[in-house]
């Protein structure tokens, strides 16, 4: 085994302070193309790494993407992404990091994205369309995740509407979609999505629903994050590209194969109102279906959460 080199071994520092969570030490890291390559005889390094990520992406994704940004910190990767369009970059950009210090989740929750190997990435995108020909969009992102996840070998992965991603009722992935413009403007799409890929058990105790990560499932080497950020943005690439002419109705089959609640009682929460009844899935406008004592509820996917009864 080659003994630890000054740069891992400063790469490592650098990783133990900032699991401690003694902030500012980027100075300690050093660069990434002084990593490229190395062998860590103490740990396996999992870098983002723009050489690989490229090497991994599909020609119709290398031929979109404007503008790929990897960084080692950022207070969010889909507010990085909003500063980008505001000042006219665009219109497909990709940004992830290692960590994010100000991490946004739905419904104005903070997504904890301490520096492990989890993937914080966000990708961008614009139609020339108006806001209700891409209803369901954010759905439909939930079943490309989930099918990229799945297809490293995770098949117990379930969704949760709007597109939360389970594993045995704990949270494993999430995704936030904004919207930038619409009306009379073309509409301008950051898709954020954050995965626990391997994260300590003190890392996430600020969590306060339960989650999972990819390592815990099969307690095996979870696969490359560089890798895992091509397939998303391949997937999610040729999902972008599909969706105006297929729209949601040609996912709500997937959608609702893969629902963890279906069949099961719920209860939505809206402005502090409870709605009970059964869960039917989704419609194809991607519209979650509560059949209460009052019939069939259709509800839209804003500031409302779901839980089981
Ligand atoms: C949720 O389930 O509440 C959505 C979580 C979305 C988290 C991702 S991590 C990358 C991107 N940047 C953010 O600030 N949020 C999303």
């Amino acid at each position: 085994m080659n003994s630890i080199s000054e740069i891992e071994l400063q790469y490592c520092y650098y990783v133990f302070f900032a699991k401690l969570n003694i902030q500012r030490l980027s100075f300690l890291r050093p660069s990434q193309s002084k990593l490229q390559g190395k062998r860590f005889c103490v740990k396996q390094i999992d870098l983002l790494d723009s050489k690989l990520i490229r090497g991994m992406l599909s020609p119709d994704s290398s031929d979109r993407i404007s503008k790929l940004i990897l960084l080692e910190e950022v207070d969010s990767t889909n507010s990085l992404l909003q500063k980008e369009l505001n000042a006219g970059m665009g219109p497909v950009l990709v940004c992830a990091a290692d960590q994010q210090t100000a991490g946004r989740g739905r419904s104005g929750k903070i997504w904890h994205s301490p520096l492990s190997k989890n993937i914080y990435l966000s990708i961008s995108w614009e139609y020339a369309l108006p806001y209700n020909k891409v209803d369901g969009l954010s759905l439909a992102v939930g079943v490309v995740v989930l099918d990229s996840l799945i297809s490293y070998g995770y098949p117990e992965l379930k969704l949760k509407w709007p597109n939360d991603i389970l594993f045995g009722g704990a949270k494993l992935a999430g995704i936030l979609v904004e919207i930038i413009g619409g009306a009379n403007s073309s509409l301008k799409i950051i898709v954020g999505v954050g995965v626990n890929v391997k994260m300590s058990a003190k890392q996430g105790s600020v969590i306060e629903r339960s989650w999972i990560d990819l390592y815990s499932i099969r307690h095996k080497p979870p696969p490359s994050r560089n890798e895992l950020l091509a397939t998303l943005v391949n997937h999610l690439i040729d999902l972008f590209l599909s969706y105006p002419e297929k729209g949601f109705s040609y996912w709500q089959n997937s959608w609702n194969a893969r629902d963890s609640f279906m069949g099961k009682n719920a209860q939505i929460i809206s402005n502090g109102e409870i709605l009970s009844g059964i869960s039917r899935g989704v419609d194809s406008k991607g519209r979650f279906i509560l059949d209460s004592s009052e019939g069939l509820l259709f509800i839209t996917a804003g500031d409302v959460s779901l839980r089981e009864s």
